[in-house]
């Protein structure tokens, strides 16, 4: 599959005020100070690390693992650029580890021995959360055929769901929910640049029909919920 490179580029994903807000639904899931050692599977950039660093001052600095050395990676981590389970074989451990819109990217065989090492990864009394788009009602601003692929795709996570209870067993299931409000034109920049893995495979045509489509369905102004599912395990 193509890299995805443009999920977060001047988005709303790396706004100050989601990072914050991400931040503050992480704290609410498993308690921080500066004795925690966590590592964030597929970090991106690694604004989520980045900010957690600059608030509890971890005597370890966070660990931010991805395939892909990104551009602007986050100085104030410790970034490997490194497949997850290659890393996780390594067999160093955590309090916590956070898998954020990545887990859909892998096949069921990876999942599966990614989600057993996470598990061996953790302390006693560890977490995992993982993060996924939300599959039911999601608000995803969509044209026609990215609605057609979005549902396929959340069909799929679906299953990929099932899965990861099948594998953890004891999980709990919660939401991160967060406005976005944004200009139609910066939305309909983030499309042509494929900023979510359902536009990745289309064509040219495809992305400028759903630009038009968008342009005329959508006020200069577009506001919807991003929702993410968080599916937390504990060891
Ligand atoms: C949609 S981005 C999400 C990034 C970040 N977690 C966030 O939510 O902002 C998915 C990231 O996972 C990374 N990735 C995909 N497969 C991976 C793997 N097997 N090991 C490590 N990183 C991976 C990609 O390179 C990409 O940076």
């Amino acid at each position: 599959m193509k890299n995805l490179k443009n999920w977060d580029n001047k988005t709303w994903l790396a706004s100050e005020r989601y990072i914050k807000s991400f931040c503050t639904f992480v704290k609410t899931k498993k308690k921080l100070n500066k004795n925690t050692k966590i590592l964030d599977i597929g970090c991106g950039r690694a604004n989520i690390m980045s900010r957690l660093q600059k608030t509890f001052k971890f005597k370890t600095k966070p660990t931010g693992i991805d395939v892909v050395r990104h551009r602007d990676v986050k100085k104030n981590i410790r970034f490997i650029k490194c497949d997850a389970i290659k890393f996780l074989k390594k067999g160093e451990k955590f309090d916590l580890i956070i898998i954020k819109q990545v887990i859909h990217l892998l096949s069921k065989k990876d999942r599966i021995i990614l989600l057993n090492l996470c598990r061996s990864s953790l302390v006693n009394k560890g977490r995992l959360l993982i993060f996924s788009l939300k599959t039911k009602g999601n608000q995803i601003p969509v044209f026609k055929s990215f609605k057609k692929k979005l549902k396929i795709s959340l069909k799929k996570d679906d299953k990929i769901f099932t899965n990861i209870k099948k594998v953890l067993k004891r999980i709990n299931i919660s939401y991160f929910n967060f406005k976005v409000n944004l200009k139609k034109t910066s939305y309909i920049k983030m499309i042509k640049n494929r900023y979510i893995s359902c536009l990745l495979k289309m064509t040219d045509k495809q992305i400028y029909e759903g630009v038009e489509e968008i342009s005329l369905k959508y006020k200069n102004q577009i506001k919807f919920i991003d929702s993410l599912i968080c599916i937390a395990f504990t060891k």
